[in-house]
């Protein structure tokens, strides 16, 4: 059993959605063996799972009238399963997932959170589903064809400039002047969460002792549940916190609420 790692925080910093791979350039024996680790070990909730598939027999990504979608050469690739009967699959299945994604950023893969453009039936002949499992999303998993390295990346403060809300716009509750040392390093965290296109659905209540993570936008979800981006974001919120040396425990709750972070 893997706890959550705080060498995934500088790599929330550098992460982005990446879609074009180099063909030829295999991922090497080890960093594979520790990807598969924190798949099989860091499993917090029961009821979802990912798993790393990293000689997969075909391109899952492309099918026999070329491509799906945007996701180019991957080599290998990670798949999001969530069993539909337990209850707040989706915000774990984020949560979840994220560490898989944030873990391959810190060995110099790239990632992206595919929800929709892949082929299906090739990934379900490839991993047995029980009957109430569900792939909720796949992520390609390769080196990309940028050069820069992660130390680089991490030194220049390549990652500044994603296209976020500002933070007033995604935060409620105490004044930012108020605000502790931990909750602010959460929440910026938090903003740099992937989300499905890029919605940004969350709310932070951010209290003295706790932030509760919400849903704030509504209406269609287009197949893909707001839930998961907001799980997505609550390993953030956990990582920034630990970060400024901050733990605490999660309490789901109910919709609109997602979760609430409570420090020790
Ligand atoms: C749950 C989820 C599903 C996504 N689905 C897709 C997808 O089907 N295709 C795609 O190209 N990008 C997809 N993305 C990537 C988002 O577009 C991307 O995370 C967002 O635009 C923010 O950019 P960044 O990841 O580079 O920070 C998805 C992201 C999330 C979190």
């Amino acid at each position: 059993m893997l706890e959550i790692q705080p060498y995934w925080y500088p790599a929330i910093n550098v992460r982005r959605s990446r879609r074009q791979y180099q063909k030829d350039r295999p991922i090497a024996a080890e960093a594979r063996q520790r990807l598969h680790e924190v798949c099989s070990g860091f499993r917090p909730f029961n009821g979802v799972r990912v798993e790393f598939i990293d000689e997969p027999p075909d391109d899952i990504f492309a099918n026999a009238l070329g491509f799906y979608g945007n996701i180019k050469n991957a080599p290998a690739f990670l798949a999001f399963i969530g069993d539909t009967s337990n209850p707040n699959m989706q915000e774990k299945m984020g949560y979840t997932g994220e560490a898989a994604i944030l873990g391959a950023t810190s060995l110099d893969l790239g990632t992206c959170w595919v929800a929709l453009t892949y082929n299906t039936r090739a990934v379900k002949s490839i991993i047995k589903l029980e009957k109430t499992e569900k792939l909720i999303c796949v992520s390609p998993v390769g080196h990309t064809t940028e050069k820069w390295s992660f130390e680089e990346k991490v030194l220049t403060g390549f990652g500044s400039n994603h296209q976020r809300k500002p933070l007033t716009a995604m935060v409620s509750g105490l004044p930012q002047s108020s605000w502790p040392a931990w909750a602010r390093s959460a929440v910026e965290a938090a903003r740099l969460a992937p989300s499905a296109m890029n919605r940004q659905p969350w709310g932070f209540l951010v209290e003295e002792h706790s932030i509760t993570v919400y849903v704030k936008d509504r209406g269609p979800e287009f197949n893909v549940a707001r839930r998961l981006d907001c799980g997505i974001a609550m390993l953030h919120i956990e990582l920034g916190a630990l970060n400024r040396g901050a733990t605490g425990n999660w309490d789901f709750l109910t919709h609109p609420q997602v979760a609430r972070f409570s420090v020790k």
